[in-house]
Order: C-alpha cells, then sequence, then structure tokens
C-alpha cells in the first residue's frame, strides 16, 4: 500500500500489483500451469472462475444494511487481496495463506483492557452467542480500488456489549495474529498489525465481524477466522485474523499510523476532497469494471456515520 521505503522496510511502489498487471499475471500464471500439468488446478491459478465452494451457512438472514449492487466475482474476492503478513503482491495472500489458520496454533481472542467483562475464548465459543446474517458492502481501499462483497458475521457491538465496557473505555484496539513461522519476516510493518476505533465508531450498527463470504467461512487470504469490516473507512481499518480486541482510554497508534503518520490517520474515513499524499480519492476502480467511478463520501454510508463527526475538522482528523 505505502509506496515509499521507509524503516519498516515497507514495500516499493513495484511490489504493488496494478489490477491490470495482476490479471496478466493470473492468466499467464494459469496457461502454464494448464501447459505443465495438462489440466488446470489450484484456487490461485485457476484459469476459470472457481466456484463457490458448498456453503457452510445456508440459512441465512439478508441484513437490511446491505446494499443492492452488483457483487465482485467469488475469483476476485478471494484471490485480489491485501493481507502483508503473507506477501505484498496482490495474489500473494491466495498463495502462501493455503491451510491458514489451521497451520497455526488453535485459535484464541483475548477481550480485555477497560471492561467489567474480560476473557479469553477459542473461537467456536467466541462466536455461538451471536446470530449470523449476510450483509452485502461495498469496500473501498486507499489504493483507489473498490469491491462489493457478500460478508457473513455480526455487528461487532453485540460482543463489546458483553464485555461491559467502563467509563475509561474511549477507544478499541484490535490485534492480528503474528505467527513468524507461518507468516512472512519481512518487516513491511511493525508486527503484529494493529488498529483501532472510536468507541462510538465500534459500536456502530454498520461495523461488523466477518467469519465468512460468499455463505462460506473465510479463507486465509481474507482473514480467516475472524476479521473486522468497517465499510465506511479505507480497506486497511478493515483488520484480519483477529486474537485481541483491547478497550484503551487513550487513541491507539495503529501500525500504518506508525509506518507513515503524516499518510494514514486514524480516522481514515474515505473521502474524495482528502487525498493521499499519493492517490487521489476522488475516483475509485471497481473491480471486475472498466471504467472509474466517483468515489462517494463515507464510501456511500453518509446517512449512517456522518453524525458521528458532527463539528470534526475532517481534513485534520484524516
Ligand atoms: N489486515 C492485516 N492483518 N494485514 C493486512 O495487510 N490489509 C488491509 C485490510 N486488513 C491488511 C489487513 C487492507 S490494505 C485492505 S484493502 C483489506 O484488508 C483487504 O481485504 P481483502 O483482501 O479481504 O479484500
Amino acid at each position: 500500500m505505502n509506496i515509499k521505503k521507509n524503516r519498516w522496510n515497507e514495500p516499493a511502489a513495484s511490489d504493488i500489483t496494478d489490477y491490470d498487471v495482476y490479471l496478466k499475471r493470473r492468466d499467464f500464471l494459469a496457461g502454464g500451469a494448464a501447459l505443465a500439468l495438462g489440466s488446470v488446478s489450484g484456487l490461485a491459478l485457476a484459469k476459470e472462475a472457481p466456484a463457490i465452494p458448498s456453503p457452510t451457512w445456508t440459512d441465512l438472514v439478508s441484513s437490511n444494511l446491505s446494499i443492492d449492487e452488483k457483487k465482485t466475482s467469488f475469483r476476485d474476492v478471494t484471490t485480489y487481496n491485501n493481507f502483508y503478513e503473507f506477501g505484498t503482491g496482490k495474489d500473494s495472500p491466495a498463495r502462501n495463506a493455503v491451510g491458514f489458520p489451521d497451520n497455526s496454533q488453535p485459535w484464541k481472542i483475548v477481550v480485555e483492557g477497560e471492561c467489567d467483562n474480560p476473557g479469553s475464548y477459542g473461537y467456536d465459543d467466541f462466536i455461538k452467542p451471536y446470530p449470523l446474517e449476510e450483509r452485502i458492502y461495498r469496500m473501498r481501499c486507499v489504493e483507489g480500488w473498490s469491491m462489493v462483497i457478500p460478508w457473513v458475521g455480526f455487528s461487532l457491538s453485540d460482543v463489546l456489549k458483553q464485555a461491559k465496557p467502563n467509563s475509561k473505555a474511549k477507544f478499541v484496539e484490535f490485534t492480528t495474529l503474528y505467527d513468524p513461522d507461518i507468516m512472512i519476516k519481512r518487516n513491511v510493518l511493525d508486527w503484529p498489525y494493529t488498529e483501532g476505533l472510536r468507541i462510538d465508531e465500534a459500536m456502530n450498527p454498520l461495523t461488523m465481524l466477518a467469519v465468512g463470504l460468499y455463505g462460506q467461512e473465510l479463507l486465509g487470504q481474507n482473514g480467516a477466522p475472524i476479521r473486522l469490516v468497517v465499510p465506511w473507512k479505507y480497506g486497511f481499518k478493515s483488520i484480519k485474523s483477529i486474537v485481541g480486541i483491547r478497550f484503551v482510554e487513550e487513541m491507539p497508534q495503529s501500525a500504518w499510523m506508525k509506518a507513515g503518520p503524516t499518510e494514514y490517520g486514524f480516522y481514515s474515513n474515505v473521502n474524495p476532497d482528502v487525498p493521499h499524499p499519493r492517490w487521489s480519492q476522488s475516483r475509485e476502480r471497481r473491480i471486475g469494471e472498466l471504467r472509474k467511478r466517483k468515489t462517494l463520501m463515507f464510501n456511500g454510508y453518509a446517512d449512517h456515520v456522518a453524525s458521528l463527526y458532527e463539528g470534526m475538522d475532517l481534513v485534520k482528523n484524516f
């Protein structure tokens, strides 16, 4: 995402795969694999769009928070990814996160900090109390591309209420697993990847924890087994593969803020009027489409979230 070399040894511009380059490379690889193997195989290499594997959930209720827009293909959603712990190419996570998280330690999620009911949970116990639903959301990356993804999950607020935050809980900090045995060891960022939300942002009904997409459990490259989705903010706020949720009094520094404090703000709300130093944010490329489209304030979710920022200078608080 960040194309400047700095102390965290972030990826160079050449590491960031443009969508057209990605498509060419994918089809080239698929052709090569077909020649070598006599058949086309493998999710990342498949020339034909991979069928959506049999759904894990078939009786999901569709949320009234869903949008009615054409969904990005399952193939693009699962092969064009940013998950730097598994490499910086757009197709790296789909290749390098095969088998994740089963090839890591048993999943544990710790809820802690300024709350009356902290806890440490295995994955199944963590999600058991919450009914799952499908939510079709836009996702807008700061790199200028976007998708429409049918997530499966529930509101983060359900988990936060259960933890009973106290009056000091002003922000929530999230942490991704860092497992150097299976993830890259290069310091692209100061691992583990962390992110944060103000408590009212975290409690907003739109903010969700996703455990699946297209009716099936998340694949490693999309942040299995559980990730955040905050559709009115740039995609990097939607932290993947969460192992920690902590209530804190002070605004947390995210991994991106530490890496580039002048480029990545805490809020990172989608805002077509506030350019990133290297990417204008006024337009975006919806993956799978040729023409660019105008970017909408708060990624089209202003009715739900504009009131959270009333009276705030959104240029200063970028
Ligand atoms: N979470 C972790 N732990 N590591 C990452 O590199 N990339 C972010 C976000 N969450 C990232 C992450 C970025 S930049 C984006 S755009 C989205 O994940 C991409 O999600 P997707 O690959 O499922 O589309």
